[in-house]
């Protein structure tokens, strides 16, 4: 169980919303990604309560949903941060240093891939790119690109955002 989680009440509207997603696929059974996406979609992140609801709804295991919501990079079990960064880690980054960069970021934020800062300020992703590999080292901030980043200035960028 997640920290971030300790509410355990849904509201009529939660589990209104719920059950909207589980009528939303033909067979809850065989479609789970597709119901964790939408809830997801919904809610921006997987919290346990939802997924719990999900699973006592659908008689599908809470295990299973919670193993596909840890296994796929695509799902997020904490909330969002209010500035999401991204690191590029495809090719042109990778041989330019990305990897550096992502340690750096997670030393600084003391935070994995995936995961968002206690403050809430920030959450790390990791991306295959971004589509400008000429600026390599290429991270992503709310939308905007910091090229050729060296480990020095992560501290300095991040000071931007409040
Ligand atoms: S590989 Fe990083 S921007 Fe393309």
């Amino acid at each position: 169980m997640k920290e971030e989680d300790t509410n355990k009440e849904l509201s009529w509207m939660e589990k209104n919303e719920i059950e909207k997603i589980i009528r939303s696929v033909e067979d809850p059974k065989y479609q789970k990604i597709e119901l964790l996406q939408k809830l997801q979609g919904k809610y921006k992140w997987l919290q346990d309560k939802h997924m719990e609801y999900l699973a006592e709804t659908t008689g599908i295991s809470y295990t299973d949903l919670y193993g596909i919501a840890t296994f796929y990079t695509q799902f997020k079990l904490h909330p969002p941060g209010r500035h999401k960064i991204s690191v590029c880690m495809g090719t042109g980054c990778h041989v330019k240093g990305g990897k550096k960069i992502l340690e750096k970021l997670k030393d600084i934020l003391d935070i994995d891939v995936n995961e968002t800062t206690e403050d809430r300020r920030f959450s790390l992703d990791q991306v295959r790119c971004l589509g400008c590999c000429g600026l390599a080292p290429v991270i992503d901030i709310d939308g905007e690109t910091f090229g050729r980043v060296s480990t020095k200035e992560i501290e300095g960028i991040l000071k931007e955002f409040k």
